[in-house]
């Protein structure tokens, strides 16, 4: 993960830091500056945030060169040691690394025998440390040859105003302006200054400064294309409510009405025929976390209307699992980022063995969406918090749109009728719950077939921005174990949607109230005075289509995940230790 930013031009502090601001979802355990000015290298790290660093940098109108750095942190704890920029021993070179060297141990002793110290325990600082005191191109390149593992880096020496940089799997962006470069691990960082970038290949490496780009692989010059900016940065800011998270889930309905809008194109239709025509015995959905919850959902419609094998797996586990691939399989990656380090490799090696690639991601740049054979972009706008809401809502609903192409049924009238019956459900309500729930160490969510799916969404994002140990059970299975942790501290959340299975919900609520646990219930349907009874509150959800519930459901249950983490005080956009895009395996 980490991101990092390189800038050459007027007041590099700002730019950097504006950078940084743009790079943030990438991590943000420590965040660090290097600054030349004259000959002379500053260097600034503040633990925690950007905002935190901010407060520390002496920012200048002057020309200058810089790189930056936020961390998610990977090898060694957070500390100001362990920030970046690292040093290099003689500290005249200066780089920020995304990525990890997977030999960093054996280049570490062989450094340490050498007489080398080391300030920290991360493995970006082999990378300063392998420069001696000259940094050229033939330096950098004998270093990278020496990495394995993967890195996007940037290096400076306080002699020159140029920065150095190589990439190995991990994304790197360029820029030009009349007036400044910009080195960027997402081209985010690039908007209302320039219209324009480069991509820097796996491999590449080189280096920029105002008279020359100049990009290298193994050894010959590289002439690159120059990719459009086409994206834009709008929905970073954030009036009108007190987190992003909240914000973006009000804001899957835009992300409803650009699907609709978008997806009667005929750039976007042309791509899904040519999907549904491909020859296909079976299905992969593949993707992380939400994204793998979404994949799940997905697998009931393709089920549903496909009748054809169908199998949801998680991206880290899929190249692990001797998966039957061939050139008739159809292998779909669910990924917002479109850069999770896992789905990437598991697009690869299905690629290997033949099978043909969709993407479906909210980033049209993204390495994932360069990799697919297909890209179907689910335009739910810039997501910010770490916990993904609106583009789970959207992959949902592309996934769904899929599925009924591929089975030769129309799609677009049953997506209009459902924007009018999105319901966000009363606030008032939810916060409520949140006051009942967030002083507990723990809560259950059970449900059964895809109500069962929507508990696991729900319970991981209770879990992640709460820190609430939360777990999601299909109710059959409570009785094989999970009805011995129950008693009468233990609250339950119940959900049912499906008006053909209440019965069977019913009664293991009941088995966990007669063990004294306390029920709560989301449902659509209407129940008897005594069935009610069974439960210490419900919430009651608006009544959709059958597809379209679990989407339908998921909104209050992101409601009560956010308005819980804020009872408890917790940043519900930027929870512990985690980070929005996750680059490494
Ligand atoms: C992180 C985020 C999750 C997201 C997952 C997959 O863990 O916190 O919200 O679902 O990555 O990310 P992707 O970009 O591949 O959807």
């Amino acid at each position: 993960m980490c991101g990092i930013v390189g800038y050459i031009g007027n007041a590099p502090e700002e730019h950097l830091l504006h950078g940084l601001e743009v790079l943030e979802y990438r991590g943000y355990d420590s965040a660090g500056i290097a600054v030349i000015h004259h000959g002379k290298m500053s260097i600034y790290k503040e633990i925690g945030r950007v905002a935190n660093l901010k407060g520390k940098v002496i920012e200048t109108e002057e020309f200058g060169a810089g790189i930056a750095h936020t961390r998610w942190a990977t090898h060694g704890k957070v500390s100001l040691q362990n920030a970046h920029p690292q040093l290099s021993q003689n500290k005249d070179i200066a780089v920020v690394h995304n990525g990890i060297i997977e030999n960093y141990n054996l280049l570490k002793e062989q450094l340490l025998k050498n007489g080398v110290k080391f300030d920290g325990d991360t493995d970006s600082e082999v990378i300063a440390k392998l420069f001696k005191d000259n940094l050229s191109i033939q330096t950098l390149k004998e270093v990278i040859d020496r990495l394995e593992g993967s890195y996007a880096t940037l290096v400076v020496s306080k002699n020159e105003n140029r920065i150095y940089f190589a990439r190995n799997k991990l994304p790197l962006y360029l820029t030009k302006t009349s007036q400044s470069i910009i080195l960027a691990s997402d081209p985010m960082c690039f908007i209302n200054q320039s219209k324009d970038y480069y991509d820097i290949g796996d491999g590449e490496y080189g280096y920029a400064d105002l008279n020359s780009i100049k990009i290298y692989k193994n050894d010959q010059c590289v002439r690159k294309k120059k990719n459009k900016i086409s994206f834009n940065i709008k929905t970073l800011a954030n009036k009108e409510f007190n987190h992003y998270m909240l914000k973006e889930i009000y804001q899957s309905k835009d992300a409803l009405i650009n699907i609709l809008e978008n997806y009667k194109k005929k750039k976007i239709i042309k791509i899904l025929n040519h999907i549904a025509s491909i020859d296909t015995d079976k299905i992969y959905l593949i993707g992380c976390g939400t994204a793998y919850h979404a994949g799940l959902i997905g697998k009931t419609y393709l089920k549903k209307y496909l009748k054809k094998e169908v199998e949801c797996v998680l991206a880290s586990e899929f190249i692990y699992q001797n998966n039957i691939i061939t050139n008739k399989t159809l292998c779909i990656f669910i990924s917002q980022s479109g850069e999770t380090a896992d789905t990437i490799l598991a697009l690869k090696h299905s690629q290997k063995f033949g099978a043909k690639t969709v993407c479906i991601t909210n980033v049209t740049y993204s390495s994932l969406a360069t990799l697919a054979d297909f890209t179907l972009p689910i335009y739910a706008g810039v997501e910010r918090a770490v916990a993904s809401t609106k583009a789970y809502f959207a992959q949902c609903i592309i996934l769904y749109i899929l599925a009924r192409k591929m089975a030769g049924r129309r799609y677009l009238a049953n997506i209009k009728k459902f924007l009018h019956e999105i319901d966000f459900s009363d606030d008032s309500l939810i916060q409520k719950l949140a006051t009942m729930i967030y002083s507990k160490r723990e809560i259950f969510f059970i449900g059964k077939s895809v109500d069962f799916i929507t508990c696991e969404e729900a319970s991981l994002k209770l879990k992640e921005i709460s820190y609430i140990n939360s777990q999601a059970f299909a109710c059959g299975e409570l009785k094989h174990g999970t009805l011995a942790l129950i008693d009468n501290k233990k609250l339950i959340i119940v959900i049912a949607t499906q008006s053909q299975l209440l019965n069977k919900v019913l009664s293991s609520a009941s088995e966990i109230k007669s063990r004294g646990g306390q029920l709560v219930l989301f449902t659509p349907l209407s129940l008897t005075p005594q069935i009610k009874k069974i439960f210490k509150v419900i919430i009651p959800i608006k009544q959709a289509e059958e597809d379209f519930m679990p989407l339908q459901t998921i909104l209050p249950l992101q409601k009560l995940a956010y308005f819980t983490a804020v009872k408890k005080g917790n940043d519900p956009d930027m929870p512990r230790n985690l980070a929005k895009s996750v680059t490494v395996e």
